[in-house]
């Protein structure tokens, strides 16, 4: 029996600028540049395994068996892996996350980075790491800046192939942390998928359209020369301008739940207290604090004294996505 087997390990990341909204939504070709930074603390693990004794795929996350459209969604994208492959062979996915699922932290940005280059490993692909951000893209948007490592570009591009992201800045760079406070652990009402498709539907759409060569540009320059209030002042309204279209897109969606809004008034009162810290937020109730290294313990500590605030997780920035020894069995 044959069996092509290659383990992955992916982090997640947190957009700076972000990507809201697909120009093509088969392939996943967004309307703008991203930025983002990778997170040390949501890594993925995932093994493939290819093997003739196999009739279907089969898909296990967290020890859990999953079937219905989680496995449809692998299943597809493990497709574009054996076209491009020439195999026929399905495939046995495992799956680890190093944070808990629930926990309203995506894990599609790690999950389809790790899962795109183990499977790609295994089926005998040897591809660049543009060509495997761009794979990556067709699983989840924000898989494909989750190849790279450290700070992140990913371009809009004008199709397919130049659609990828690279590394602007090692994680040295700049000692940034994200520290992830979680307020709720429920499913989001909209996932992100359908919300890209939403934005369009929103008049606001055009106008953060509009600015964003000059919100790109501006937040590059404050990451180039490591100026924090200009960065966060950025980083601030980029993600109420993405809350902002989410809210009147067709269908609308609010992702905020009370503790969302308490923390970003938190902030800004921190702030005004001498602690620079700036929020910024993903498509989800959870806020992402950011400030630098010297900064976190005092943060941490002054989130936990907050009753809203269910569990923390702190980051830095972190690596790329890397092939590892395979321990599990696939
Ligand atoms: O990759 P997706 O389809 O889950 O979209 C991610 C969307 C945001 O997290 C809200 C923004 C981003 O750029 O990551």
């Amino acid at each position: 029996m044959s069996r092509q087997q290659a383990t992955a390990i992916a982090h997640s990341n947190i957009a700076f600028v972000k990507y809201w909204g697909n120009r093509d939504q088969q392939l996943r070709l967004p309307y703008n540049d991203s930025l983002s930074m990778n997170l040390s603390a949501a890594t993925t693990t995932t093994t493939v395994g290819f093997a003739e004794d196999l009739n279907t795929d089969r898909l296990t996350i967290d020890g859990e068996k999953h079937i219905g459209p989680a496995l449809d969604r692998v299943s597809r994208h493990l497709d574009l892996i054996r076209l491009r492959a020439g195999i026929r062979l399905r495939a046995s996915v495992q799956s680890r996350n190093s944070f808990p699922m629930g926990t309203g932290i995506a894990s599609s940005a790690s999950g389809f980075a790790a899962l795109t280059m183990a499977a790609a490993q295994a089926a005998g692909l040897r591809l660049t790491e543009a060509e495997l951000s761009a794979l990556a893209r067709r699983g989840s948007g924000s898989a494909a800046r989750s190849i790279p490592g450290g700070y992140v570009l990913w371009h809009a591009g004008s199709g397919d192939r130049d659609s990828y992201a690279e590394s602007v800045f090692p994680p040295e760079h700049w000692d940034l942390r994200d520290i992830v406070a979680i307020v709720s652990r429920r499913h989001k009402g909209l996932g992100s998928s359908d919300g890209h498709g939403a934005a369009e539907g929103s008049p606001l759409f055009a106008g953060r359209l509009a600015a964003m060569a000059e919100t790109m540009s501006s937040l590059r320059g404050a990451l180039a020369s490591r100026d924090l209030p200009r960065f966060g002042a950025i980083l601030e309204a980029e993600a109420l301008s993405l809350h902002a279209v989410a809210m009147t897109g067709r269908p609308a969606a609010l992702y905020w739940s009370p503790a969302t809004v308490a923390l970003m008034q938190q902030a800004h009162a921190w702030r005004a207290e001498g602690l620079p810290v700036w929020f910024t937020l993903d498509a989800g109730p959870n806020v992402h604090l950011i400030c630098e290294g010297k900064d976190a313990t005092a943060l941490e500590s002054a989130l936990r004294n907050l009753d809203y605030v269910e569990a923390i997780l702190a980051n830095r920035v972190a690596g790329a996505a890397h092939l590892a020894p395979t321990l599990l069995t696939a």
